[in-house]
């Protein structure tokens, strides 16, 4: 294959891809087109090498994409006589299929390289494609024949009637039944026009998650578009570089700083609920507040309020379209609409620039002994090194902010909801924390002084863990216990049934504190039964941050105040980047 200075192909890795898929997702019709499907097409396009793209500096600003195939099928396909048909061996042509361009003037070198890179073949380019809209046309194309083999292209319905199947309309509930109806079963789910596999049982997730690690890569193609490419994201070379740098700063690395932060944080949170003055109040926004203030401090040292008034609200809308659309699958009418992409979109661009502020304002004055140094210093020393080495400082800080937050703020949502309902074990608890430390702060040490702490963290981790799936993609045929596995698909580790699985868990549906050390002796024993923070080499890089923060936050709200239940709360879920209740954690708050 020639080379071209300006347009080139990008190597077979899935940061390309993501890459790859977060630029095209800025255009229609990809912002509206069924992701599965694009993300299928891309994926081969970037492990084949049928792509090329353009850029200004390192940012990406035209990308074109082609499918081979014969003379015959392509000649029959531009004439509109027929689709367009894969040819893996015996290819004599190609055909542009996903072309997307920052300008216009961009599209002839894409295609001039494109015939480059194709030496002696015809490279088919076709005028009228899926999108027929004429400024649409000229910045970006996908043609809804031949995407992917054997494949057509699924419009977004965003008004279809059709229902949604079960798991891709409430998945935490689907989950909960499964497990209650199949208990530890692995089973193939079928989802629109295709299937995932769903593993309940303890042994094949650890094969998935830590035996055979290498064959399942993480499945976030939705998330991707927003969020970059980061250590939640990456697989293999690229993750263990990015895991090195943040992991010492998110662990933390100085606990007594971290626990002094949130301390601090949740003093507020604890005054911002009391405030409420006894009224019944969904407290989900100001949990979200708190969690990412922690997370900002800690991970920045930079307060929430440099970053803007709106900025932990604008992180919801984003992560309601990518959770949404993560459900994309042929034939699933999609659970987003074009409403719900402008919001995200707009919250994106908020959240980008204050990204952008917070990382020029850091360059100004100077490095200090956190994660953003240690990661503005290490994109800056991988600008200039090749784009698989790269690392995207705005994809990192945005995972960091997102996987630290959102999750600490759906288990401390639960934790305090449960505690509303069970006016007999909050008391305890508040008791034990006034007998271990009296108005002292806590230390490390405390938290297992505590008895039902611990214990009582657990246990809301087991019963809703707010990273109820953990969803990977299989990269070569396996077997997961009776099921074969066939490279693409799909394989979720539903930590709902590993959690709610009777063999490993006595009535796993009561929540009883009584199961779990006070200590967290015994942890080694359970193995995979327990997989809130996941397991194996990707297990959460901020499962001790986490810890810190509920169990201070518990002891914050607690010694100030008692919750009631305003009224009975549902048994129903909201599936964002983590698992909430549906209309969210309500509650009165009355001072002691
Ligand atoms: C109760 C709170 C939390 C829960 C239940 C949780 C759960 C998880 C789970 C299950 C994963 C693995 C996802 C997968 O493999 O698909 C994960 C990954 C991750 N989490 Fe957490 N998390 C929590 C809090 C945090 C906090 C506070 C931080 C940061 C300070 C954090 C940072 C991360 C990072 C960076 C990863 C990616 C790890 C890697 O692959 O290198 N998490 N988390």
């Amino acid at each position: 294959m020639k080379r071209n200075a300006k347009f080139k192909t990008m190597p077979a890795t899935l940061e390309s891809f993501g890459a790859a898929l977060d630029f095209l997702s800025r255009f229609e019709p990809f912002s509206t087109t069924n992701l599965d499907t694009i993300a299928r097409a891309v994926r081969r396009q970037i492990l084949n090498g049928e792509h090329v793209v353009t850029y200004d500096g390192d940012r990406i600003i035209g990308y074109a994409g082609w499918l081979p195939t014969t003379q015959q099928s392509g000649d029959a396909w531009a004439d509109d006589r027929g689709e367009l048909e894969p040819a893996d061996t015996d290819a004599d042509a190609a055909a542009l299929t996903t072309v997307a361009v920052e300008d216009p003037m961009i599209t002839l070198g894409l295609m001039r390289a494109c015939r480059d890179l194709n030496p002696g073949i015809r490279v088919f380019f076709k005028r009228a494609y899926g999108n027929r809209g004429r400024g649409a046309r000229k910045a970006s194309v996908l043609n809804t024949t031949g995407i992917a083999p054997a494949e057509r292209v699924e419009k977004r319905k965003t008004t279809s009637t059709a229902p949604r199947p079960a798991i891709a309309d409430d998945p935490c509930l689907f989950l909960y039944a499964l497990a209650e109806q199949h208990p530890g079963e692995t089973m193939r789910i079928p989802v629109g026009e295709t299937s995932v596999v769903i593993v309940q049982d303890p042994a094949l997730a650890a094969r998935v998650l830590v035996g055979n690690l290498g064959n399942y890569t993480k499945n976030f193609a939705s998330f991707t578009p927003f969020f970059g490419r980061s250590r939640l994201t990456l697989d293999g070379e690229a993750w263990r570089h990015s895991q090195r740098i943040s992991q010492s700063f998110i662990a933390p690395h100085d606990t007594a700083r971290a626990l002094a932060l949130v301390a601090r944080i949740y003093d507020d949170f604890a005054d911002a609920l009391l405030a409420t003055g006894g009224a019944p109040t969904v407290i989900d926004g100001l949990i979200d507040r708190a969690a990412v203030a922690a997370l900002t401090e800690v991970a920045f040292s930079t307060p929430l309020d440099v970053l803007g008034a709106s900025f932990a609200e604008d992180l919801r809308p984003i992560i309601r379209y990518a959770a949404a659309r993560a459900w994309d699958l042929p034939g699933v009418p999609s659970g987003a609409d074009s409403a719900m992409l402008a919001h995200a979109q707009s919250a994106t661009d908020r959240i980008r620039a204050a990204m952008a502020a917070l990382v020029e304002h850091r360059r100004t004055s100077g490095p200090e002994n956190d994660a953003l140094s240690a990661l503005i210093a290490a994109a800056d020393e991988t600008q200039s090194g090749p784009e698989e080495t790269r690392i995207d400082l705005a994809g990192e800080l945005l995972t960091l902010v997102v996987a630290g937050s959102d999750t600490t703020s759906a288990a401390l949502g639960w934790a305090l909801s449960v505690l509303a309902s069970a006016p007999d074990f909050q008391e305890q608890l508040r008791d034990e924390i006034r007998a271990t430390l009296g108005d002292r702060v806590p230390s490390m040490a405390d938290f297992d002084r505590i008895p039902s702490l611990r214990p009582f963290i657990d246990e809301i981790l087991r019963v809703f863990p707010p990273v109820a799936i953990l969803s990977r993609f299989a990269q070569a045929p396996d077997m997961i216990g009776n099921e074969a596995i066939v490279p693409g698909d799909r394989v979720l580790v539903s930590v709902i049934g590993l959690h709610q699985n009777p063999s490993a868990w006595d009535a796993p549906r009561e929540f009883r504190i009584d199961r779990h050390d006070p200590n967290g002796e015994g942890r080694a024993d359970r193995k995979s039964n327990f997989m809130a923070f996941s397991a194996g080499p990707r297990i959460c890089g901020g499962a001790r941050f986490a810890q810190i923060e509920m169990a201070t936050a518990l002891i914050k709200v607690l010694r100030k105040s008692r919750l009631e239940l305003a009224e009975p709360l549902p048994f129903a879920f909201e599936w964002g980047a983590s698992m909430r209740r549906r209309g969210g954690q309500k509650m009165k708050i009355i001072a002691l």
